[in-house]
This record gives C-alpha cells, structure tokens and sequence, in this order.
C-alpha cells in the first residue's frame, strides 16, 4: 500500500481523543515549539501518562518524529498534517478516499480522490522543505524550520484556493476550487495533458492567443500567475487549456507585477516557437495581454 493511502487508513483508525492529541502536537508546532507529555496533558486536562503513550503510538505511525536525542519530544511533520487535512475532509464528507499520485512537482504532490458522490477529484499536498526536513539533524534548529516549512505549506495552500476561487468565479479556466484545509488544495480533476509534451498541433497560433487570453482574463480579475509555465498548462481532449498551479500569484499592483508577466508571457512564446515553430512578436503579444488591463502597464509595452 503506498503512503498516504496507508495514512488515510488512520482517518477512521485512531480515537477523536487521539486526534485531539495530534490536533494538539500541531498547535504547538504552529507556535514554533515542541510537544511533550507535560504540556500537552495539562492543555487538555488529560493524564500524562495516557497522553504519553498516545504521542507514542503517534510516533508509531510515522506521524510525528522525535527530535535528535530526545526522547518524549515530538514534533508534527508532513504526514501527521495529511492525516489532519484528511480527517477534515472526511469528516465533512468531501472526499471519501486517496488513491494514487497523479503528478509530483518540487512543492506538491498531487493525487486522485473521490468524493462522497464518487466523483474524482484532484487533491494537491504542499510539502515545502520535503527534502531539508529529512535531511536535518540538530534539534533546535530542526524543529523551528520544521514548523516554518509547516506553515509555509498551509500559506500556499491558502494562497493557492484563493486564486482559484476569485479565477474560477470570472471564468477563466482553471481547476474549480472545492476545498482547503491545511495544506491541501482540494479541486476539480482536469483530464489532460501538459502543454510541454505537445509536438504538433493544427494552429499552434491559435492556441497561443486563446492561452493568452486567459492570461489577459486572470490579470483583468486581478491575478497573475508567476509561474507559468508549459508544464502548468493542462490540455484537453477537446482542446481547451486549463492553467493550474497558483500558489506564487500576485497582484497586479504588486511592485513586480509587469515583469512577472512579462516572464509568464516571455516563457509560453518561447516554447510555441522552439517546439512548435510558431513566428510571432513580442512585443505585439505582450500589447494584447496588456490590452483592456486598465492597469497602466500597456504604455510602457
Ligand atoms: N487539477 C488537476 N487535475 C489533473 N492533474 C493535475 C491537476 N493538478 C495537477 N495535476 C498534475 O500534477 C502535476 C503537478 O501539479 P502542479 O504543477 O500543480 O505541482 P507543482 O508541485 O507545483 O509542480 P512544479 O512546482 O514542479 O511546477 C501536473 O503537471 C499535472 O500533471
Ligand atoms: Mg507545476
């Protein structure tokens, strides 16, 4: 069984008042500051004892980690949150099972999901600093940026829901937003394939306007993506793109608002020139994204 799947298992294999432990755990890691029997028993009015061997059992299941040479100090990492989001989830009735991943990037994972319906879904898991928090040894340290890449993951989850609630709304095509909890981005399931493995297509042109004009749509909503990329471009069968992949978005009265697009734009023409020999210019390109922004940009094209 892989991971997660055997993480979702817990969702109905530990008690309410073993969640509420791990609820705990993560409030304190929230805090920058690590669990012991003590200060959890005393926030919950439990016995030390009981919660001690809960936080073991917890530990037992690769939920929390004990520090370097401390014993009976623990700290919530990336699959203790997963069972949090996912108790949350399934408590609310969203998604009833996690089944295998669909894509992995440098800063998610994301997988299938059902929800109560049996509809699939796509459920996306932050895991900012992955890769740090494995390799990390020292405790103090240790545990603080553990909690920093914790909270960095359930910022761009937020960040991330919020964009595509405000896209979603004004129509440009973006995965619809269902849920967020912690850091996981519950959205629609796009049946598709990246625009980076795309040799040939009938009007190459074409499809790049109708991408740059959801580009266009998401500033004129007040949201440019800043990460756009061929492989954040989904297609369909039908051939409509779906743009996915916000949690880096700003404003477009953010202070670097014009070169982020203008990079966004830069990246897409240069892979329909290299890969798909599409002649356009620039210039006139970046004119038509600006077009209608009523942001004052357009003049400095
Ligand atoms: N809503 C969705 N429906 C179907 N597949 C999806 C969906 N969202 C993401 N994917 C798949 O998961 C892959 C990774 O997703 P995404 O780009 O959002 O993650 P990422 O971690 O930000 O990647 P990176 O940072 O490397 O760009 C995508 O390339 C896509 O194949
Ligand atoms: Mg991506």
């Amino acid at each position: 069984m892989k991971e997660l799947e055997r993480v979702a298992r817990l969702v109905s294999g530990l008690s309410e008042l073993e969640f509420k432990v791990l609820e705990n755990v993560e409030k304190l890691a929230d805090q920058g500051r690590v669990s012991t029997p003590d200060l959890i028993s005393k926030s919950l009015r439990l016995s030390v004892d009981y919660v001690a061997k809960v936080l073991e059992k917890l530990n037992g299941h690769g939920l929390v980690w004990s520090p370097a040479g401390r014993g009976r100090e623990y700290m919530l990492n990336y699959k203790g949150l997963d069972l949090l989001a996912l108790h949350s989830a399934s408590r609310r009735g969203i998604l009833t099972h996690i089944g295998t991943k669909i894509g992995v990037g440098k800063e998610a994972d994301v997988h299938l999901g059902l929800t109560g319906e049996g509809t699939p879904i796509a459920v996306r898991f932050y895991r900012i600093g992955r890769q740090s928090m494995v390799r990390h040894k020292r405790l103090r340290e240790t545990s603080l940026e553990a909690a920093n890449y914790l909270a960095s993951s359930k910022a761009a989850a937020k960040r991330e829901i919020e964009a595509l609630r405000i896209l979603y709304q004004r129509g440009v095509p973006v995965p619809a937003p269902i849920y967020r909890n912690r850091h996981m981005v519950v959205t629609s399931l796009i049946e598709g394939d990246e625009l980076a493995r795309l040799r040939k297509h009938p009007e190459p042109e074409v499809l790049l306007r109708e991408i740059l004009g959801s580009v266009r749509a998401a500033m004129n909503a007040g949201v440019i993506h800043c990460d756009l990329s061929p492989y954040n471009i989904l297609l369909t069968e039908d051939g409509r793109h779906v743009i996915i992949d916000w949690p880096q978005w700003v404003k477009p009265t953010h202070p670097n608002a014009d070169a982020y697009l203008r990079r966004d734009v830069a990246n897409l023409v240069s892979f329909f020139k290299r890969k798909l020999g599409v002649r356009v210019d620039m210039d006139e390109l970046l004119e038509f994204v600006l077009k209608d922004g009523g942001l004052g940009l357009a003049s400095q094209v």
